[in-house]
């Protein structure tokens, strides 16, 4: 059942148009976790970045060599280069000429690469940003619509190096894991419903650390393909000193409860430099690993967690907690066949809090999702809004440190969700079917995961003015290096 890459390639773009559907229903997925967006990144020469900066001129000839490679290198090949996780490499000049029309399709719809926020409203600035820019994607347009010349050798940029996928993504500016815990082993069957495997883990701790990062991957490239995600739950005994430590904000989700939520497209979480997860001795793991079945057996599987802690003795300022803020008000979700929904939560902050994240959770016929702040002066703001979603891609969107919404205590959040289950929706498999909500992929749901750090409002107050200094201060910087612009 699997496609092979020739297969892939032999498709025209409606076809596999309706392959993607064919693919959804038969529950395979295909998968990412080592994604490493910001890896590339990082190893883009500032060379390549000034390329991608510098679009051709109106009248100019839009080259492979010049133009398309750096934007493929610094956005697209992370993923499509041979033995990583996309269907086929665009590395080389021919590879890319032979996928033309699917990149024109997938890049004009902002559905590749994955992310899937909307550019137009609220805050842009995420620590992971791996979309494409309106010129990147004119330039690539640009250049399918003008014949596709490949251009002079000497304008092609070196090769990029990427991270080994079979290495932990965060261990490049955090050192190796300090702790790696797995799951038991579990058989998935060739033809069954989904699975959700629940095992206990003991995590060995015998003195209370503090986390700064924690990243979970299926193992293996079967592991890859049938896992759409797995929480992972922390059980420690806590007592109110242990709570106050490091924060004075009460509230009932205070409890370590969640400790990370992965899905398909995501790498892992990586805190603010006064935040963190606290750890206790004697505590444990308990995994919730959903699973489907990919008509062949798949023995053995496994996932694994790795978990990076803040050097021994530093306590950060403060304690971050993963908060899942239902949308569909659980079994009010009701999706007629062939229509639209909408649903919509609130929930009011009990303390002064920064919000560090925002990842939308939803099935085949999630739409779009947003998070609003309703401040308590009665201002209201989106903050973020992902207008295009893709069941498959459940992408954690990081504000950067200086955009991360700061929200005074009593701000109420409104999550507002849109289903569509019409055949409109090119990953619905069956408008047909009324949905309502369930565990399957083909049930809904609706919920976001947001990482929120709570603040005394001393700190929140000193924060909220730092920004404004900021803000206001003269850009010494543009003064002395042009813009690359
Ligand atoms: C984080 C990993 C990742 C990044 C980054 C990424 N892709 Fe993909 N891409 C995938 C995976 C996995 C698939 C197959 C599953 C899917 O369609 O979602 C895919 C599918 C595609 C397809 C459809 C392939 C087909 O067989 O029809 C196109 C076209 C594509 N990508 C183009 C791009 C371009 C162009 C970029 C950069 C501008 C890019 N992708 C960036 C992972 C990625």
């Amino acid at each position: 059942m699997m496609l092979s890459r020739t297969t892939w390639k032999s498709r025209s773009p409606t076809s596999l148009r309706s392959s993607g559907r064919r693919l959804a229903s038969l529950g395979m997925t295909i998968v990412v976790g080592l994604a490493a967006p910001a890896g590339a990144q990082n190893s883009a020469t500032a060379k390549q970045q000034a390329a991608v900066a510098s679009a051709p001129a109106a009248d100019a000839p839009v080259t492979f060599t010049k133009n398309v490679a750096p934007i493929l290198q610094q956005k697209c090949q992370v993923c499509h280069q041979p033995n990583s996780i996309a269907p086929m490499s665009l590395l080389t000049y021919q590879d890319t000429k032979d996928y033309a029309d699917e990149i024109r399709e997938y890049v004009s719809n902002r559905v590749m690469p994955p992310w899937h926020i909307d550019r137009t409203v609220g805050i842009h600035d995420f620590k992971n940003d791996r979309g494409l820019s309106d010129e990147q994607i004119a330039t690539l347009v640009r250049w399918i619509d003008t014949g596709m010349p490949e251009g002079r050798r000497e304008d092609m940029p070196p090769p990029v190096k990427f991270p080994d996928p079979n290495q932990w993504q965060f261990a490049k500016t955090l050192g190796e894991p300090d702790l790696v815990l797995k799951s038991p082993p579990y058989t998935m069957a060739a033809h069954t419903q989904d699975k959700w495997f629940r095992p206990e883990t003991e995590t060995g701790l015998t003195e209370a650390r503090w986390v700064r990062a924690i990243e979970i991957r299926p193992i293996g490239p079967d592991g890859r393909k049938i896992v759409h995600h797995v929480l992972t739950m922390l059980e420690q005994k806590e007592d109110m000193g242990i709570m106050n430590l490091a924060s004075s904000a009460h509230d009932a989700q205070m409890t370590p409860g969640l400790f990370m939520e992965w899905s398909i497209g995501k790498t892992g979480e990586l805190y603010g430099a006064d935040a963190g997860k606290l750890m206790l001795p004697g505590s444990k793991i308990r995994w919730e690993v959903h699973m489907f079945a990919v008509g062949r057996e798949v023995p053995n599987q496994q996932v694994e967690m790795a978990i990076y802690f803040y050097p021994k003795g530093v306590v950060p300022k403060h304690r971050t907690v993963l908060r899942m803020f239902d949308v569909s008000r659980g079994s009010e979700l009701d999706i007629p066949p062939n229509s639209t929904a909408m649903t919509q939560n609130f929930y009011v902050m009990p303390a002064a809090a920064r919000i560090e994240n925002f990842q939308p959770h939803m099935h085949m016929r999630g739409k779009a999702m947003s998070m609003e702040a309703v401040y308590p002066d009665g201002k209201r703001e989106v903050l973020s809004s992902v207008n295009n979603f893709q069941w498959k891609w459940h992408v954690n969107y990081v504000y950067s440190e200086d955009a991360a919404p700061l929200l005074p205590k009593g701000t109420m959040l409104v999550f507002t969700a849109w289903h569509d289950n019409t055949a409109a929706n090119p990953n619905n498999p069956d408008p047909n079917q009324w949905v309502g909500w369930g565990d399957r992929t083909v049930d809904e749901m609706a919920h976001a995961w947001v990482d929120v750090t709570y603040l005394d409002q001393t700190e929140f107050d000193s924060l909220v003015e730092a920004r404004k200094a900021k803000k206001a201060a003269p850009k010494a910087d543009a003064r002395v290096t042009p813009s690359p612009k």
